[in-house]
């Protein structure tokens, strides 16, 4: 089998390494993919962002998977997720600044507006401050976009992705990610600086509650409008007091999640992908997962997430469990290329194994103002 991986982050490095491992496949090319993937594999140019070029491309191939962003709308998400009753977040589409302010006084504090269209992690706002949720609100607004205000969930998050084909799911291992740039959840939000895999504090049945009470009723959603749904539905939870809710749907697996939750899957990654790919999921044996812990730390750049800086040379990056995100190669020097550099990935028996592994390895590599999170799982092993 040939596959081509489509994207140039961690998250694709991570499928990458995953499908190398594949004995069924003979073949594996990443487009763009980054300087850590050239080293093991072929790469090709590709413009993430022009959908031909990506089919064009892909028809070289016996299976695409592609790791960016395809989702559009979280007002779409919001009506399949009330059409086929699955728990959410109460929410309120508005499309002029009248509707906006009586929404946000029905919603009362803490906030939450979101921008309707992909926002590039800036489009959400969760805040007890009603002028900053007034001006996010008129800013999606100005910028043509609809706001979804929504009544606030709290309790801990987790991350489901569920393999869809259609019409049978299959859930790998709920894992969590770190959004906020500074130890202890501090600082602004980011595209995720670190992520760990399983949760010991949630229940054991959360992955089948997911599949059944959101994923299930999704897939029968879509398929009912004609448009059934094939490829990763990333459920995002928050576990409140009331139970899980569903905070958002992408279609896509979540980075840096799927670092940590791909580590411990035993089970050939392209064999479960083709078969969600072929509507064969029903066929595939129980997963199989490592035992022990994975956790997943991410090398950030000077700035990040504000100006991140680039163009700094790495040192020390050849090593076991490092996937590559923004690197370049620059006269023959590994170089930084974006905001979150690189990611180390470690496995173990515990989470704290997995983390002093992970740590031991981020501290040897060098990057100038680099900087990490040193608080990844460490609550969850505490
Ligand atoms: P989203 O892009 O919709 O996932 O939102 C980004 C982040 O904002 C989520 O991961 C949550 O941390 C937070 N968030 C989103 N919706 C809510 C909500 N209804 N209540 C509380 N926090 C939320
Ligand atoms: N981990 C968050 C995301 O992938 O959207």
């Amino acid at each position: 089998m040939r596959v081509l991986v489509v994207g140039s982050g961690a998250r694709e490095h991570a499928l990458v390494t995953s499908l190398l491992a594949d004995p069924a496949i003979n073949k594996v090319v990443a487009a763009p993919g980054n300087a850590g993937m050239a080293q093991q594999i072929e790469t090709q140019p590709l413009d993430v962002s022009d959908p031909a070029a990506v089919a064009t491309l892909g028809r070289g191939f016996d299976l695409v998977v592609i790791g960016p962003q395809l989702e559009g709308s979280k007002d779409f998400a919001k009506q399949i997720m009330v059409s086929a009753g699955i728990p959410t977040a109460e929410s309120e589409t508005v499309s002029d600044a009248e509707a906006l302010t009586r929404a946000l006084d029905r919603f009362g504090a803490p906030y939450v507006v979101k921008d309707d269209g992909l926002a590039g992690g800036k489009g959400v706002v969760v805040t007890d401050d009603r002028e900053a949720a007034l001006k996010h609100g008129r800013a999606c607004l100005a910028a043509g976009s609809r706001v979804l205000l929504e009544e606030y969930l709290d309790g801990p998050e987790a991350s489901v992705f569920c393999i869809c084909d259609g019409t049978t799911v299959v859930p790998l291992l709920p894992a969590q990610d770190f959004k906020r740039v500074g130890d202890g959840d501090t600082g602004p939000n980011t595209g995720g600086m670190g992520a760990y895999c399983p949760l010991p504090w949630a229940d054991p049945d959360l992955a089948q509650w997911t599949v059944e009470h959101v994923a299930q009723p999704a897939l029968y959603e879509m398929a009912r409008r004609g448009t059934a749904y094939q490829g990763v539905l990333y459920v995002g939870l928050a576990l409140t007091s009331k139970g899980p809710r569903v905070v958002e749907f992408n279609v896509r697996f979540g980075d840096p999640e799927t670092q940590a939750v791909l580590a411990l899957l035993e089970t050939p990654l392209g064999g479960l992908l083709s078969a969600a790919a072929a509507g064969d999921l029903a066929d595939v044996p129980p997963l199989s997962w490592r035992d022990g812990a994975a956790v997943t730390v991410v090398l950030a750049a000077a700035g990040y997430p504000q100006s991140p800086r680039t163009g700094d040379v790495i040192r020390g990056a050849d090593a076991p469990g490092v996937l590559h995100a923004g690197t370049a190669m620059r006269d023959g020097e590994l170089v930084s290329s974006g905001g979150r550099v690189l990611n180390v990935v470690a496995t173990g028996q515990t989470l704290a194994d997995a983390r002093e592994q992970a740590y031991a390895t981020v501290r040897r590599i060098e990057l100038a103002d680099g900087h990490y999170r040193t608080d990844i799982a460490l609550e969850a092993s505490r």
